[in-house]
Order: C-alpha cells, then structure tokens, then sequence
C-alpha cells in the first residue's frame, strides 16, 4: 500500500476548469470577477454580510486585529491549544497573547479559563474550533458581551461546521478561514474574513490595500498597511471548491464514521467530540489515547510511520513552545492549563485526507489497535 497522507485535497474537473478560466480570462477589466463571486458565495453559505479573500487566515487574524485596534499594552486570550497562526499576529499588533486552558470534551477554549484570564487590558478573545470541533459559543459570547472583548472567531479549521444550527466563523466580531492546502475547501494557499460590522469590513479594505481607499487609482496612502490579496486563480479555485462544499463536508464526516465504526468497542481511546445542537466538519479525525496504555503521541507517530502512515501531534501547548519562552504569561500558563497539559501528550490526528478510502481507515485502525495491544 502506498504511503497514507495525513491531509489532503479533493480536486475535479470543475475546480480545473475554473482555474483555466481565470487564467485566460481574469485580466484587465475582468481581473476581479472570480474574487467577486467567491467572496458573495461565502458570504451567503455562511450567512454574513461581508468577506474578504485573503492570502492566508494568519493575514486574516492580523488584519482583524489591526481593524480591531489591539496594538501595544493589550493583552489577547487565546486557547493554549491551537496552531501557532492563531496567536503569532498578536506579536505582530505588539500586544500580548495570554493562553487560556482548553475545555476536556471539545478541546476547544474553555469558557470558564477564559472569563478568569481576563484583565483590564483584555481586548479581544480568539476562540478556535479546533480540528472542526466547536466551543460553547454561547458562553463565550456572554462573557465577551458582558466584559466588551471583540472576538475573533478562528474558524480555519471548521468550515462547514456549525453551532446551533449557525455556522462556524460567524460568531464574533470577525472570523477567519484558512484554505491551506491541507484544508476541507483549499485554494493551494489562501483565506477569507467575515464579519458582519460594516466598520470593520471598510476597515479592512482599507488596511488591506496599503492604506488607501478602495478604488484609489492616484497612489495615494493615507496610512500605513498592508498587502494581502488573493490572485484570481485561487478565488478561481475557492470559488469552484465552494460550490462543492456540502460534497466535501459529506466526505469528511464519512471518514469519521468509517474511524467510528473501525474503533468501536476499544475503550481508553477518545475521537472529537460532536456537543449536542452542533455538527462538527472534522478537518481532522483525533484519538486521544488514555494514559493507560502507557504510549504517548510521538511513540504513536513513529509506529504509524512505520507501517506507511502520516499522522500528526495534537498540537503542543502554546505555552510550551520555545517560542513563548520570553514571556512571563506563557509560565503562568503552563502552571494553570491542567487540561491542556494532560490531553496534548495523548492527542494524535489520523490521516483524514479527502482521498481516504474505507479499506485504508480499516488498515490504519488495524495497526492502531495492534499498537495499543487491543
Ligand atoms: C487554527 C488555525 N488558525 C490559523 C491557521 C492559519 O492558516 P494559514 O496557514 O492559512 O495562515 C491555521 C492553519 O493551519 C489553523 O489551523
């Protein structure tokens, strides 16, 4: 059998020829028209008033930030466990990340660490629906509201889910979506902003295009911004992507089912966790191994890799990384993140590529079992 990939994308002849098309076509006075719909389309699938196509969420996170106002002297919460892109651009804005515990059930940032994180100088707050498993938004927005915090929804790794029978991403002040390669809906590169505040919307224009009006055709800079565009051709791709997005969401859940089906009945494990009244997309399908078994997640990993499959670390604490190490808020964490720091040493995402068969999830849970002797 060949190797297994962790992740990866489902491409047709659709997303072909909408790229060929924006190749040949989107130039001159049409260089816009593949960003046009895309950014309508996702507007709509998601319910919002506005988005905004974007190289990267990480652009997203920053240009939400900037928009927002945070700058030098606030302090942003951020779960402790998430992808470093989640909290890096509140380096960016000069403000101070502050890593808050994760719930047990959904992995995701934990209401009540969050409401004991906050200072006087907390601004804003990014709750990620990690690996497309969803906070208790309700909670989190109550506390946001009553303490006047903007959120910023991390939905990268979560289009397609949904709380509450709203979508992932259109719960705060903005939201992100990545479209990396290794995403449900992927444009090689890429991301998208949402937000329903016009302010915030004309904003980010603005900021986004160096700091001049859109439309400007004088140069004229009134500010210093950014540059964060998305070409033609990935909004060519999204756009095709976009327009298949139940067909990609059906597979992914499929895939966890045929995970569910294979690890039934194997106790001390733990896959994501769907909350009553939301769906979870699962970008990426996680086993938490229970202690007992006495393997943790980099001894999984090399025996996986062994037997031809890719699979990867839940992620690290925030608050353990080297790159934190300057900051008196990452040892503060790594003392108050209990849940945190039990989960992540077990945690392992199983490949869940948009190509993966039933006849691979079986091969995959086969070696699983044999390597947990179950
Ligand atoms: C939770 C989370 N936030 C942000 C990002 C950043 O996305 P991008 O790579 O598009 O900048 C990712 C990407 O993997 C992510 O998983």
């Amino acid at each position: 059998m060949a190797r297994i990939p962790v992740a990866g994308p489902w491409i047709t002849q659709k997303e072909i020829d909408y790229v060929t098309d924006a190749v040949t076509n989107a130039w001159y006075g049409n260089h816009n028209m593949y960003h046009e719909r895309f950014e309508k389309a996702f507007a709509a699938y998601l319910g919002v008033r506005f988005a905004i196509a974007l190289p990267s969420c990480t652009s997203a996170i920053h240009l939400s930030l900037a928009a927002l106002g945070v700058g030098p002297g606030d302090e942003v919460i951020v779960p402790d466990i998430t992808w470093i892109a989640s909290a890096a651009p509140i380096s960016y804005v000069g403000a101070t990340p502050v890593f808050a515990d994760i719930d047990p059930k959904t992995w995701c940032l934990s209401a009540e660490s969050f409401q004991k994180c906050i200072t006087p100088r907390t601004k804003a707050v990014i709750p990620v629906d990690l690996y497309g498993n969803m906070p208790d938004m309700d909670a989190i927005q109550e506390i946001a509201r009553r303490h006047g915090i903007a959120i910023i929804e991390d939905a990268a790794e979560a289009i397609g889910s949904e709380y509450k029978g709203k979508k992932a991403g259109s719960f705060g002040d903005t939201g992100v979506f990545s479209f990396h390669g290794s995403k449900t809906l992927t444009t090689g590169e890429g991301g998208m902003l949402v937000t329903d505040r016009e302010d915030i919307y004309r904003r980010c224009l603005f900021l986004r295009d160096h700091g001049r009006k859109p439309g400007d055709k004088q140069f004229w800079n009134t500010e210093v911004g950014f540059k964060y565009k998305m070409s033609s051709m990935q909004a060519a791709l999204g756009l095709a992507q976009l327009e298949r997005i139940e067909e990609l969401i059906a597979r992914k859940r499929q895939i966890f089912a045929w995970y569910q089906e294979a690890l039934s009945g194997v106790d001390g494990i733990t896959l994501n966790y769907e909350a009553p009244g939301t769906k979870n997309s699962y970008w990426m399908v996680t086993v938490i191994l229970d202690r007992s078994f006495g393997i943790d997640k980099e001894q999984l990993i090399r025996l996986l890799s062994e037997h031809q499959i890719d699979s990867r670390p839940f992620f690290y604490p925030l608050s353990s990384l080297p790159a934190y190490e300057h900051l008196a808020q990452a040892r503060e964490a790594q003392r108050r993140n209990r849940v945190s720091y039990q989960i992540s040493p077990y945690g392992v995402n199983l490949p869940c590529a948009l190509n993966m068969t039933q006849e691979k999830v079986r091969y995959v849970c086969d070696v699983l079992r044999d390597a947990l002797g179950v």
